[in-house]
């Protein structure tokens, strides 16, 4: 009795209807071609309502112009069948085939377009969608990930916020394998009076160590073992921390010497404070070390909350 509604309408519909029986309802955003961290966000939702919805979207915002949209991979089959099989089920899927066609032009973008890359564009306003409304957590999204990808985080923020709008849920819950992506829907939360608990979950990893991630079949197996060392620099670091070193300096350079020696490529390592994401020179309070390396063509991301 897994539902798979298409249609933004009957999607709101639907919750309208379960709340009316007294149902509350947690909503996992995600863009499909799920993995087991995926599935994670799904048993924790079950621990906060009674029923789940799980939006599978690949939202053409979030992306530059420069980056592939058209090859982000799919398996919606594969989805559902994940889906099925998850310890307490999934109740709908929102599957939407484009939430930026309000009737006037349909959005298209990703086959093609040649962009400079610099410009502040994404790939759906080079498409000439009729969308121009944008939502800015103004000061979380300008570090880290934000720096390469300057329309990323808006267009995260948009498509979350319209997701929260056409889904109306009480929760929904967040990976905290993307640290900056989870704080920004939080803040953005908060500042804006949703009335929806947004909840962390916690990075689910292989045995070996490395976060779950879609681009992780990206990597060969020799790049793949060069990766572990982003979660071993992490875990060094943190027990330096606890051990006493403090000084930010000094954990990073830790970091970011076990990733050379792997042979990643840093692109950014930085510690911060856990909420408002400023960067901190000393350990005084909760900070995250957040991490993003290259291995070959594959960049991946990784963190790690230190809590002393
Ligand atoms: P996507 O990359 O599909 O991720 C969906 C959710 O899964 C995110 O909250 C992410 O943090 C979580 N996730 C991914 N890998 C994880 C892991 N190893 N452990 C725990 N959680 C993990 O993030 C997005 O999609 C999009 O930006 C989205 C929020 C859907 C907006 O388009």
């Amino acid at each position: 009795n897994l539902k798979i509604i298409t249609d933004k309408n009957q999607m709101r519909t639907w919750t309208r209807a379960m709340r009316s029986q007294g149902k509350t309802i947690a909503l996992v955003p995600t863009m499909g071609f799920l993995h087991d961290g995926h599935l994670s966000l799904i048993e924790e939702a079950h621990k906060h309502t009674h029923l789940v919805v799980v939006s599978i979207y690949v939202n053409p915002s979030q992306f530059a112009p420069s980056e592939d949209l058209s090859t982000y991979p799919s398996d919606f089959d594969g989805d559902i069948r994940k889906l099925m099989a998850v310890p307490g089920g999934v109740d709908a899927v929102f599957h939407p085939y484009n939430l930026y066609d309000y009737g006037v032009e349909s959005a298209r973008c990703g086959n093609g377009v040649v962009s400079n890359g610099t410009a502040v564009v994404s790939c759906l306003e080079e498409s000439g969608s009729g969308h121009e409304t944008w939502v800015r957590v103004e000061r979380l999204e300008k570090g880290m990930c934000g720096v390469r990808r300057p329309v990323f985080f808006r267009g995260v923020a948009t498509i979350v916020a319209k997701l929260f709008n056409i889904v109306e849920p009480d929760v929904a819950v967040f990976g905290k394998k993307d640290y900056q992506q989870w704080r920004i829907i939080r803040r953005m939360v908060r500042d804006l009076d949703f009335s929806i608990n947004i909840v962390g979950s916690e990075i689910m990893r292989d045995v070996d160590g490395l976060a779950m991630s879609s681009r992780n079949v990206g990597l060969s197996l020799e790049e793949r073992q060069k990766a572990l060392s982003i979660n071993r620099s992490l875990s060094k670091a943190k027990s330096a921390a606890e051990r006493g070193e403090l000084n930010c300096k000094s954990l990073k350079s830790l970091v970011v010497d076990e990733i050379r020696e792997a042979g990643g490529e840093l692109d950014y390592v930085e510690i911060v404070e856990q909420e408002s994401l400023e960067v901190v020179e000393q350990i005084k309070s909760p900070v995250v070390i957040l991490i993003a390396a290259w291995f070959g063509k594959v960049r991946l991301i990784d963190n790690i909350e230190i809590s002393i």
